[in-house]
């Protein structure tokens, strides 16, 4: 057995041991995918994240907004293990995201929790096609015939069909972050996270990439979504966090929190973002 699937053995073995019912149902609010409690994150002497509450049900489209550096990319890379708390709870369908230490636990974890980032990360030596399969065949253990099939499909439905045999070179921004969502969804996570993934983006192909997530969302995929797309935020979250210096410091529907922000800093943060915002469409139509 070649090494990368002895340890997906042994993830998927220690997950299953660790699936405690009584543990699931007391780290969670009732259907809660995704749960963070009192999450405490410093670096050094730093203090970034505050105490972090946060819950996704199964099929939410969330947003976390707020003002660079307040901690938006912190809260994502603490779901997917990327990076260690040092108090507070994390689970992740009944995963307690902090007790898986080994390799192979995190591997299992990071299977089922999509992550994508503004930078797409698409190998370059890869085509399209290649990057869509590499890693439900490695990882996931799927036949070539199976992943290919997939593959095609996932293109199809991120409006990329034609581009199966393109390297990632010949593609716009655009559209090799939709070729980033498509790898992720092969993969078929429970929960997908994305990290300002339009920010890179020409604003030209901001509109394709949002068009794919909101889709994704609307089918009832489970993701949390860091953005300055104001608009597009309010369109398609079930609920919207505003962050600011490590804290949560508002949370609400969209409707709630973008037209009646109980908070003076949130009011003060969505004025400017407007702003920018108008700033930016202005720009583009010069
Ligand atoms: N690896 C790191 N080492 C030290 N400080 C960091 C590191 N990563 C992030 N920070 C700091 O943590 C804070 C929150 O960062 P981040 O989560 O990236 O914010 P956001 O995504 O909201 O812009 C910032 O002050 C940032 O400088
Ligand atoms: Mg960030």
């Amino acid at each position: 057995m070649n090494r990368i699937a002895f340890e997906e053995l042994a993830a998927l073995t220690s997950v299953a041991a660790r699936h405690d019912e009584n543990a699931v149902s007391r780290a969670h609010g009732e259907g809660a995918l995704l749960s963070l409690r009192d999450v405490h994150l410093s670096y050094g002497d730093t203090p970034v994240l505050k105490g972090i509450d946060l819950s996704v049900r199964r099929g939410q489209a969330v947003s976390i907004i707020g003002p660079s550096g307040s901690g938006k990319s912190t809260i994502l890379r603490c779901i997917n293990g990327l990076i260690a708390p040092q108090a507070g709870e994390i689970y992740v369908d009944g995963i307690d995201v902090r007790a898986q230490k080994t390799d192979a636990q995190r591997i299992a974890l990071r299977k089922r929790i999509g992550f994508v980032f503004q930078q797409f990360n698409l190998f370059p030596h890869l085509s399209v096609l290649d990057n869509l399969t590499i890693a439900p065949m490695r990882v996931l253990g799927r036949s070539r015939a199976q992943a290919e099939s997939d593959a095609h499909a996932l293109l199809a439905k991120v409006r990329l069909a034609d581009k199966a045999k393109a390297y990632p070179g010949a593609l716009s921004g655009g559209q090799q972050q939709r070729v980033a969502i498509a790898r992720t969804l092969a993969m078929r996570p429970d929960l997908i996270l994305f990290d300002e993934v339009t920010s890179a983006l020409d604003p030209e192909t901001v509109g394709e990439v949002l068009n794919v997530i909101g889709e994704l969302a609307d089918e009832g995929q489970t993701c949390v979504l860091v953005t300055h797309e104001m608009r597009f935020a309010e369109e398609i979250s079930d609920e919207v966090f505003f962050t600011e210096g490590g804290v949560i410091v508002e949370r609400g529907t969209a409707q709630q929190l973008f037209h009646y922000p109980a908070h003076e800093r949130t009011r003060f943060f969505l004025q400017r973002a407007r702003g920018e915002d108008r700033a930016g469409r202005a720009l583009r139509r010069a």
